[in-house]
């Protein structure tokens, strides 16, 4: 994300850099994971995302040196990872624990609704979140996870359709849309507008999905609720491709590398999905070769220009790239620089130099040495909240280094060429080009510098991530606080996939090789149909045992004072049945202002089929309580087929 207009007009707002620290809530801040562990002694935690979405982490010490202690990174991972799952999960609505507002299988960027306002839906970051958790899915087969899918689907069938500012459903335009407000409707307001790169992420995501429904006897659901949703992504890339937009970070209206990147390989595995389902997709086949053939062009020779077609005045030095190479990858590819795989030699010598353009800059990476890992920013001349590392960015540097070791253990050979020899000189000054075979001892050393490598930026991240594993977007330059948006969706994904790609759970091949280079570069486009896919459709009934307990989410929009705070108090006992002195406490993490006043908190572990009524207390700063006036709210922890969370949002005026 997101968004300073650089060079660009319109676009995203700059932002006052005056403005971006101040503090978004009037009222106190209490600390979430204290308003549930309160409840915890009477309430029974099963499963799912109740369970770990607050669970007491304790933090390494912050002394702790970076990419020494192994042991201490597998610690710190254990924990991270079900947390970043769950912090993903709480921002998917409609009952989500930080979702509140957000449509069903809708999932919000991140729950700031100010400094910065992440408060809507973003195609991009959406489909990204969502492949990884569909990669996630494939392994676990959880039928909770499943659901969530599955709604994030029908929930885009329905936002194709949806008429916005880059345009209409009829001849595709509007599929270029950056960003949707929360409950699905467009939002009109300037912005970086097209974005082309949400198509072809999504319908890859899908895909992916579809594939899984096929090869598990759901030939029916592939074909009629998830192709037809796929097939406008695809028409929408072959007609658009050759067009300029902005950027992934909303701010360059050219040509981006992560763009033709996804464009390229939505058409390629677009066109095996189609003859999978039936179908077929011969605008895939055409411009597929001419988006391959455009994407070579970002190469300059030592590294790639991730923005062209536009003139920035920037280097072009950016982990744009490095993204790109992780979204690429395909395990039957081998270490291709045509598709820019993860271990290809152009792939790695990018890395090194996009990464080194962060050494000096950032005072948090001072006295690195060359060959050990840095906090990475989006690109050196980023002026956003002052230009920051980024927890994503930082996690791609490793994941692009996971599945270059995870190829050359499949190949039982690595190979230097000229172009790669500087990124292995970094790690081992005796490196030499050649090809080592994995019995040699030079393999394993240079294998084993690599994963130290990569472990170094897991390390990094884990430096700067609280103790409580919450994950804004980025950390601060010199003092490596946390920054920007709160809880952000992608910093979480970035997290599985990262941790996925160190375990050597790698993605399923998306037919990288089998891709011809036409000999000259042509520009071309074809015009596509779009018909609206089914936007409530009827998946089948996969198996699930029913929840036996519920996390029910409260939100009420209540106007407070400094000193004030919210409690819900009701009849059973991890509400204190009635005594307000034991209430829930509710945090004022989303209190924007007035006209958006609202104060959330969950209850874990209510147990299935119960019914719950309750009242919201405020507390004034002497003590003093007022009570809501009116009848109870009542609450029923339904159980809803693979369903395990509900949430009420109420108003107290
Ligand atoms: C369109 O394709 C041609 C041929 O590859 C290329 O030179 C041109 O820069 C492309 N323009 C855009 C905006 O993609
Ligand atoms: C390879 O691509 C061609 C055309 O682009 C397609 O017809 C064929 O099915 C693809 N093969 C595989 C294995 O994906």
């Amino acid at each position: 994300m997101h968004f300073t207009a650089f060079n660009s007009s319109p676009g995203p707002r700059k932002v006052d850099s005056s403005q971006v620290c101040r503090d978004p809530s009037t009222a106190p801040l209490i600390d979430y994971k204290t308003a549930v562990i309160m409840i915890l002694g009477s309430a029974v935690l099963v499963g799912g995302v109740a369970a770990t979405l607050f669970a007491p982490v304790s933090g390494l010490p912050a002394t702790a040196p970076i990419g020494h202690k192994r042991d201490a990174l597998d610690d710190w991972i254990a924990k991270q990872e079900p947390i970043s799952y769950a912090g993903i999960l709480a921002n998917i609505g409609e009952a989500g624990a930080r979702s509140y507002g957000a449509g069903r299988g809708l999932v919000l960027a991140s729950p700031s609704t100010v400094d910065p306002d992440y408060y809507y839906t973003w195609t991009r970051d959406a489909a990204l979140t969502f492949k990884a958790l569909i990669d996630r899915f494939i392994v676990t087969k959880d039928a909770y996870l499943q659901t969530h899918i599955n709604d994030f689907i029908t929930a885009q069938a329905a936002l194709q359709t949806v008429s916005n500012p880059s345009g209409t459903f009829q001849d595709g335009s509007g599929l270029g849309e950056a960003k949707y407000k929360p409950d699905g409707t467009a939002f009109t307001g300037d912005w970086g507008r097209p974005q082309r790169d949400g198509p072809p992420l999504r319908a890859t995501a899908l895909i992916a999905y579809g594939k899984w429904l096929i090869s598990n006897g759901y030939q029916d659901a592939a074909t009629n609720i998830v192709w037809p949703v796929v097939k406008n992504d695809l028409a929408y890339v072959a007609q658009y491709w050759n067009q300029t937009g902005f950027d992934l970070w909303e701010e360059v209206k050219g040509s981006s590398f992560f763009t033709t990147a996804a464009q390229h390989r939505a058409l390629v595995e677009g066109s095996s999905f189609a003859a999978a389902v039936g179908s077929s997709c011969p605008d895939c086949d055409s411009q597929a070769p001419q988006i391959l053939c455009f994407f070579q062009t970002y190469w300059n020779g030592e590294y790639i220009v991730s923005n062209t077609n536009v003139d920035n005045g920037r280097s072009g030095k950016d982990v744009n790239s490095i993204l790109t190479s992780v979204n690429t990858f395909d395990p039957q590819a081998g270490c291709d620089d045509v598709t820019f795989q993860p271990c290809s030699p152009k792939a790695l010598a990018n890395h090194k130099v996009v990464t080194d353009s962060f050494r000096s800059i950032y005072g948090v990476n001072n006295g690195i040495p060359e060959g050990a890992a840095v906090a990475v920013g989006r690109y050196p001349e980023d002026v956003y909240y002052n230009g920051n590392p980024w927890y994503l960015a930082t996690l791609a540097a490793a994941e692009q280094l996971y599945f270059a070791l995870h190829q050359y253990s499949a190949q039982n050979s690595l190979t230097i060429t000229s172009t790669s020899l500087a990124f292995w000189r970094a790690l081992d000054s005796s490196a030499a080009e050649g090809t080592y075979d994995s019995s040699s001892q030079t393999y394993t050393t240079l294998t084993a510098a690599l994963r130290s490598y990569a472990d170094g930026y897991v390390a990094v991240a884990q430096k700067y991530t609280p103790t409580d594993g919450a994950l804004a977007e980025q950390f601060e330059r010199t003092s490596g606080a946390p920054l920007s948006a709160k809880h952000l969706t992608w910093s979480y994904a970035s997290v599985l996939t990262a941790v996925s790609a160190r375990n050597g759970d790698v993605p399923a091949s998306w037919g990288a090789s089998n891709n011809s280079l036409p000999s000259t570069c042509q520009s071309s486009s074809v015009a596509g149909s779009y018909t609206a896919a089914p936007t409530s459709p009827t998946w089948p009934d996969f198996p699930c045992s029913p929840a036996a307990s519920i996390a029910v989410t409260f939100n009420v929009q209540t106007r407070t004072a400094p000193g004030q705070e919210i409690v819900v108090v009701g009849d059973v006992e991890a509400l204190g049945s009635w005594n307000v002195e034991r209430a829930l406490k509710l945090e004022a993490s989303r209190y924007r202002d007035a006209d958006f006043p609202l104060w959330l908190g969950q209850l874990q572990g209510v147990q299935a089929g119960s019914r719950i009524e309750y009242k919201y207390v405020r507390r004034e700063a002497n003590g003093d309580v007022v009570w809501q006036g009116g009848d109870n709210g009542v609450v029923e922890a339904k159980v809803d087929g693979c369903r395990d969370a509900v949430a009420v949002g109420d108003r107290w005026d």
